[in-house]
């Protein structure tokens, strides 16, 4: 299978502090890649690097993300927008936090939408909810007509991918997806990142430090430590047969979520 998105040898700072250093690793189309390692390791700023969201301190000092002929760390304002929701989509771990308390989730999830793509609302409600049926929800339009305080954790994790869909993004980068939601809910955003997979043949960067997680959905896997990686390879073969001391030490501090999941 051909490679959609490849980090080559890419070193991040923030200011003067270097917090990802020589990271490679490549996503295959039609794959799922998982990033595990623990809190501060630099896994939201690979992601946010892609994505041109690092923020005015940061910056990628060396090294590309290449993604279909285009190196993401280096795009004009333009190219940015022709990629960003369009063809790169990204879910955040808490995307409560992403929508206003008082206006309705359909709203909101259109005029998102709207940002890089015309579309009537109309379709969109038709899109919009035939995406949230297949996420699960046997009434989408009127989830569409809820406040986000009408809805769980869980569910606003579920729209969002729907919406992240609704442009048929060749990737999807997911940021500690469910890190945010209780054990049987983490299992439905799950099945749902392996079904728009399956479904749409999207590839998908997940990171988490739930190493559970990653052994759940990933094909293959990259661990890191301290902004470099420090093992990859297939997740089923990495996880169970960790050649490395410190995949292991990850390993023996979860025993409770390898059981649940
Ligand atoms: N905007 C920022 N400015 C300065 N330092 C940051 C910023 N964002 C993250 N960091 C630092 O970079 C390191 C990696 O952070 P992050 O990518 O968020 O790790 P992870 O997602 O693996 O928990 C941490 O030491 C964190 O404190
Ligand atoms: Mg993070």
């Amino acid at each position: 299978m051909p490679e959609i998105l490849q980090y080559e040898h890419v070193n991040i700072a923030y200011g003067s502090r270097h917090v990802v250093r020589d990271v490679s690793f490549s996503l295959k189309k039609g794959q799922i890649l998982g990033i595990a390692g623990e809190s501060g390791c630099g896994k939201t700023t690979l992601i946010r690097a892609a994505m041109g969201l690092l923020g005015a301190g940061g910056r990628t000092s060396s090294g590309k993300i290449l993604f279909e002929g285009l190196d993401l760390t280096r795009l004009t304002p333009k190219e940015r927008r022709s990629v960003n929701g369009d063809r790169l989509a990204m879910i955040f771990q808490n995307p409560a936090a992403y929508f206003c308390p008082v206006r309705k989730t359909g709203t909101q999830l259109y005029e998102a939408v709207r940002a890089h793509q015309k579309i009537p609302r109309g379709e969109f409600t038709k899109q919009a909810a035939a995406l949230l049926e297949k996420t699960g929800f046997k009434d989408p339009e009127q989830i569409l007509e809820k406040y986000p305080f009408e809805l769980s954790g869980g569910m606003m994790q579920r729209i969002a991918v729907a919406c992240a869909m609704l442009s048929r993004p060749q990737v999807l980068l997911a940021d500690e997806p469910t890190s945010a939601l209780d054990a049987a809910v983490q299992k439905q955003v799950l099945d749902l990142l392996l079904s728009v997979r399956n479904e749409y043949g999207t590839s998908v960067l997940i990171v988490s430090h739930n190493l559970g997680i990653i052994r759940a959905v990933a094909d293959m896997a990259v661990v890191m430590k301290d902004g470099m990686v420090t093992e990859s390879g297939p997740a089923a073969s990495l996880l169970s047969h960790p050649s490395h001391e410190y995949t292991r030490e990850l390993l023996a501090a979860e025993p409770r979520l390898r059981r649940s999941l």
